[in-house]
């Protein structure tokens, strides 16, 4: 782990509505209760992803007596619904008692706009100074302070597959396509062997992560990386050539793509709708929660990026001006802990942050995960945090939309250098 984290953190570096329950504080609650509770407010509303949250909250409820957890999770991948509603909150003076958010540019966001509390007294209170790589703490250390308690570290550059309809055109799922081509040329066997949408993608970040994979697979891991920090010219020919790529990919994907979120994504592929979908390995822990066996799907790097493991990571803020500060540090404690870290990330298709889990404990794919994070080149994710700010994110995912439906590839690769030169 050690290892890895120093490149995650080397490449970090240089880059830079449907509520479950109330969301932020409604101030519906008074009194003894109001001061037990605890609000935390993520994404995490179904599903594999709700099951990693069960998870912490029955570590929280065990070790937290005095408080109570409160459910402030608003649906939508990657925060796609619940962004812009914590957002609100926290402009409007009425922050979660803790929130999510991807160590990295985003959570720089939250610093820089003095949402969040310094937290580096609890890593010492709580041990994690020793728990979490130096380097990871390095990285969300601002100024002598730290600003959150990482929870995990997932993988965005995935592509899950059905072995049984790729069998259909004679494709072998157990074998990645070395190439993005080499993926291109596999589709066009599926789309003549009857699939007629034979790569299942939804609305938004999930369109966003395709073009990264692309890139990444396209421009190699230090250019690709480069693009985050002004290393790499968003206007060059290689740029264009991957972004022609993402257009030709597109071509074999569902119509209602704007439409639908990730998971219908997936139970494309689980029915056989589709042979692959491109998605971060929360698709493990949904997998997992739906009970689709492991060999009912086999998932490989996306195409040219084996050897580079793209990564984001989830953490949990004291937000400035939080409601009952004394029970979110046990929630943060929580979080922190090996016994939390271990009931989240087995339930949530990511590994832990902290440096003593033991692989075992965990299911076939995380074990996976956890031997290619050692060994693996690290490159951050823009969709999912760590490469980009939340303003970047933004403009990226509009032009993305826009092409979505007008295909110009030109006004994308100027929409996507401008995204980047700007907020
Ligand atoms: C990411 C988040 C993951 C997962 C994913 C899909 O941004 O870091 O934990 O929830 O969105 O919703």
């Amino acid at each position: 782990m050690r290892g890895g984290l120093s490149k995650t953190f080397a490449v970090l570096s240089a880059a830079g509505l449907l509520a479950v329950s109330a969301c932020g504080n409604s101030g519906d609650d008074s009194g003894d209760t109001a001061s037990k509770n605890v609000t935390v407010f993520t994404w995490w509303a179904d599903g594999g992803e709700k099951a990693g949250l069960d998870g912490l909250v029955s570590v929280f409820d065990t070790n937290c007596k005095d408080y109570k957890f409160v459910n402030s999770a608003v649906a939508g991948g990657a925060g796609s619904n619940a962004k812009q509603v914590l957002a609100n909150d926290l402009q409007s003076g009425k922050p979660p008692s803790t929130f999510q958010a991807h160590a990295g540019a985003e959570l720089k966001d939250y610093i820089t706009a003095g949402q969040v509390d310094d937290v580096s007294g609890l890593y010492k209170d709580f041990g994690l100074d020793t728990a979490f790589p130096k380097n990871l703490i390095d990285q969300i250390t601002v100024e002598g302070k730290i600003y959150s308690i990482p929870a995990n570290v997932h993988r965005a550059n995935v592509v899950w597959t059905n072995p049984k309809t790729l069998q259909k055109a004679g494709i072998d799922a157990a074998k990645a396509p070395a190439t993005v081509d080499a993926w291109i040329a596999d589709l066009t066997k599926l789309q003549a062997a009857g699939v007629k949408a034979p790569l299942a993608i939804s609305k938004g970040f999930a369109q966003e992560m395709l073009v990264e994979a692309v890139l990444l697979g396209e421009l190699g891991t230090d250019a690709f990386n480069g693009l985050w920090d002004g290393k790499t010219d968003w206007a060059g020919a290689n740029v264009t050539a991957a972004l022609n790529k993402y257009k030709t990919l597109l071509t074999f994907t569902n119509v209602d793509r704007e439409n639908i979120d990730w998971p219908d994504a997936l139970q494309y592929v689980n029915k056989g709708q589709a042979g692959y979908t491109l998605m971060g390995d929360w698709v493990a822990a949904q997998q997992l929660s739906d009970g689709v066996k492991e060999t009912d799907y086999t998932y490989w790097p996306s195409p040219g990026t084996a050897g580079t493991f793209q990564f984001l990571a989830d953490s949990f803020t004291l937000p400035t001006n939080g409601q009952n500060p004394e029970g979110t540090k046990c929630w943060l404690k929580t979080v922190g802990s090996a016994e939390g870290q271990k009931a989240f990330n087995t339930k949530k298709g990511s590994i832990p942050a902290r440096s003593d889990a033991v692989p075992t404990d965990y299911p076939k794919y995380q074990q996976a995960a956890m031997a290619d994070w050692k060994k693996d080149k690290i490159a951050p994710s823009c969709a999912h945090g760590s490469a980009c700010s939340a303003g970047q994110n933004n403009d990226i995912l509009s032009a993305l939309s826009q092409f979505s439906g007008a295909q110009d590839v030109a006004k994308l690769q100027t929409a996507l250098g401008t995204a980047l030169k700007t907020s």
